[in-house]
């Protein structure tokens, strides 16, 4: 079976129906709902969004040096005893984030970050305490000076007639919690896998870890949450993720420098999970090194 129904939506599973699905010309990732959001919309305006958003994406490929020794140094400062989410996938994600952005994103700004209204939470929608987080994102970061970077793109973007107001207001608060959410709740899983079980391939593990485990579209009969979980982490199609790249790329650096900190021995207690049903992550698990050195 690769169709059922939840919450009133229909839910499509397996790699074959889900790959159909998010290629079908008959659904839609707009809600009608008029969003500015890249996410939340297709057509002339996404294909518009998406190019500019590339641009500032392929700037991060490679991943520039200062990135790379940003990363390092998080995992090279992790003492004894550490939270895999606190204190390694949180400021990895972070930094990287920033980088994207070109602002010094700070814990306030995490903190609302992982507030935000999931833009693809499939069941949800009525987070009005998400959605005041992300307004609150928005504004905080239209008034935010930047360096070069993702924010002063879309600005110069808006200022050359590419985006318009709603978009220049919302998409640097979209950028954001894409970059950050999925890389923070990726790294934290895979730190784990890597402190528990034997190596694997960062591809391997993203797509056994899957961390976003739907996307949401609409068609003629209403919604449909496709299931990525069956090997499609990065989605698929019109919308497929154009950060993979930069995720895997973190990724590599990140628990490549993990494993060999790990290298010693390891326990992990404290291993909590979130509960959201879009967005798969910890909220913690405490690692003591044994092979302290
Ligand atoms: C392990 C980390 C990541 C995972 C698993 C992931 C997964 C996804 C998925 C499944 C989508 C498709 C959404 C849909 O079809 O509705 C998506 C979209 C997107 N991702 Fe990622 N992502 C990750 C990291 C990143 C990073 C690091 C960036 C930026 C540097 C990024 C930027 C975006 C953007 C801008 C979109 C919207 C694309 C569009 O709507 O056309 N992602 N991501």
């Amino acid at each position: 079976m690769d169709q059922f129904e939840e919450h009133g939506i229909r839910v499509v599973t397996g790699r074959d129906a889900s790959a159909r699905a998010l290629r079908s010309p008959d659904l839609t990732s707009d809600p009608g709902i008029g969003s500015p959001s890249v996410l939340l919309r297709d057509g002339e305006g996404h294909t518009r969004l998406r190019g500019v958003l590339r641009e500032i994406i392929a700037r991060l490929e490679p991943l520039p040096a200062p990135v790379l020794a940003g990363i390092e140094a998080v995992v090279a400062g992790l003492g004894p005893e550490f939270d895999l989410v606190r204190d390694f996938a949180r400021p990895v994600a972070g930094a990287v984030t920033s980088s994207v952005l070109g602002v010094a994103l700070d814990d306030g700004f995490l903190d609302r970050l992982e507030a935000t209204t999931a833009n693809l939470d499939v069941f949800g929608g009525t987070d009005r305490a998400g959605q005041a987080a992300a307004f609150r994102l928005a504004v905080q970061l239209s008034r935010t000076p930047a360096g070069p970077g993702g924010l002063t793109a879309l600005r110069d973007a808006h200022a050359a007639g590419r985006l318009d107001e709603d978009e220049l207001m919302f998409n640097p608060v979209v950028l954001a919690h894409a970059a950050y959410e999925n890389s923070l709740n990726f790294l934290a899983c895979a730190g784990l896998a890597l402190a528990t079980s034997g190596p694997k391939s960062v591809r391997e593990l993203a797509a056994e870890i899957c961390p976003a485990r739907y996307v949401l579209r609409f068609g003629p009969e209403g919604p449909v949450a496709i299931s990525l979980a069956d090997g499609l982490p990065f989605g698929l199609g019109r919308h497929a993720c154009p950060g993979s790249g930069v995720a895997l790329a973190e990724a590599e650096v990140a628990l490549g420098a993990l494993a060999k900190l790990l290298a010693g021995g390891c326990s992990v207690t404290d291993v909590r999970w979130k509960t959201h049903p879009v967005f798969h992550g910890l909220a913690k698990a405490v690692v003591t090194r044994s092979g302290n050195g």
